[in-house]
């Protein structure tokens, strides 16, 4: 190893030490269970350093997982990231391709072994309306899916081909179906159940994409904007937002860190709102 490599080496060493101190001292406080991303601002990214269309979003990728780690290393269990809405489709369709490759080498890459998926056993689940993904990336998702089904540490959700307006008519849909199904069960038997009883928000809520995790705690967008774009509607009553003007391509742990002491500064207030609900 030369002079250049131990300096690395030892830095690297030191700065992971003082990232395991800052998540001690964080952990005192009350630490989120959920926090979910909007990564904004990887195409800026590449305008901004001049760079080739589509690196800020491999970089953005990297970013992820980082901040995945990051996440788990600081005991937070739910990690939600809006990887691909429903309105990016109406991108150029070279953009939408090279997206939908980089998801595809994303999936696979965390299929592996010793990814970091095993290797901090995080499961992986998917929101959205995964008919809308091409074959190769739907089958890179099932796989995803399946070969980390036993972790259980954390849980991270890739909403992809997602909007929340799609999730709410997919859930409302699901929610009549069970009821019409209930109602014909109810007449072979003679019943009148459901014929009556209309459908609650319970019906609905169960039928979300987003079901299978806890309402965030943090919703963390970048570049600088303060809109949801149709992002958890549903989930974010109270949640507390997020924003830096950092783009997602340049973020780093110390976001992170901002946005769970801005989560601790508003805990008791958020904790009182959800109470209410
Ligand atoms: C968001 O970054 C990434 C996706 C969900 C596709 P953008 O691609 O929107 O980058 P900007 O915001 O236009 O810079
Ligand atoms: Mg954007």
């Amino acid at each position: 190893m030369n002079n250049f490599s131990k300096v690395r080496s030892v830095r690297h060493t030191l700065s992971n030490l003082f990232r395991k101190g800052v998540c001690k001292v964080l952990s005192v406080g009350p630490i989120p269970t959920h926090i979910a991303f909007i990564m904004n601002g990887n195409r800026r990214y590449d305008q901004k350093l001049n760079l080739a269309k589509g690196t800020g979003h491999s970089i953005g990728l990297l970013v992820m997982l980082t901040m995945l780690m990051h996440c788990c290393d600081l005991g937070i269990r739910y990690v939600t990231i809006y990887a691909f809405s429903i309105d990016n489709f109406k991108r150029k369709p070279e953009e939408v391709e090279r997206g939908m490759d980089l998801l595809k080498f994303t999936f696979e890459l965390l299929s592996e072994k010793n990814s970091i998926a095993n290797l901090y056993s995080v499961k992986f689940h998917f929101s959205g309306n995964l008919d809308l993904l091409n074959e190769p990336v739907k089958n890179a998702a099932k796989e995803l899916m399946a070969n980390t089904a036993n972790n259980s540490k954390a849980f991270f959700t890739f909403c992809i081909a997602y909007t929340s307006t799609d999730e709410m008519v997919s859930a409302i849909r699901e929610a009549c179906d069970e009821r019409r199904r209930a109602m014909q069960e109810q007449k072979k038997t003679g019943g009148n159940y459901g014929l009556t009883k209309p459908v609650e928000v319970v019906d609905i809520k169960k039928h979300m994409y987003m079901a299978i995790a806890p309402y965030p705690d943090i919703v963390v967008r970048t570049a600088g904007e303060n809109r949801l774009s149709n992002f958890l509607l549903w989930q974010t009553a109270c949640s507390q937002l997020y924003s830096t003007p950092t783009l997602w391509p340049e973020v780093n742990f110390w976001h992170l860190v901002l946005a769970v002491l801005n989560f601790q500064r508003n805990h008791s207030y958020l904790d009182k709102q959800k109470k209410l609900l």
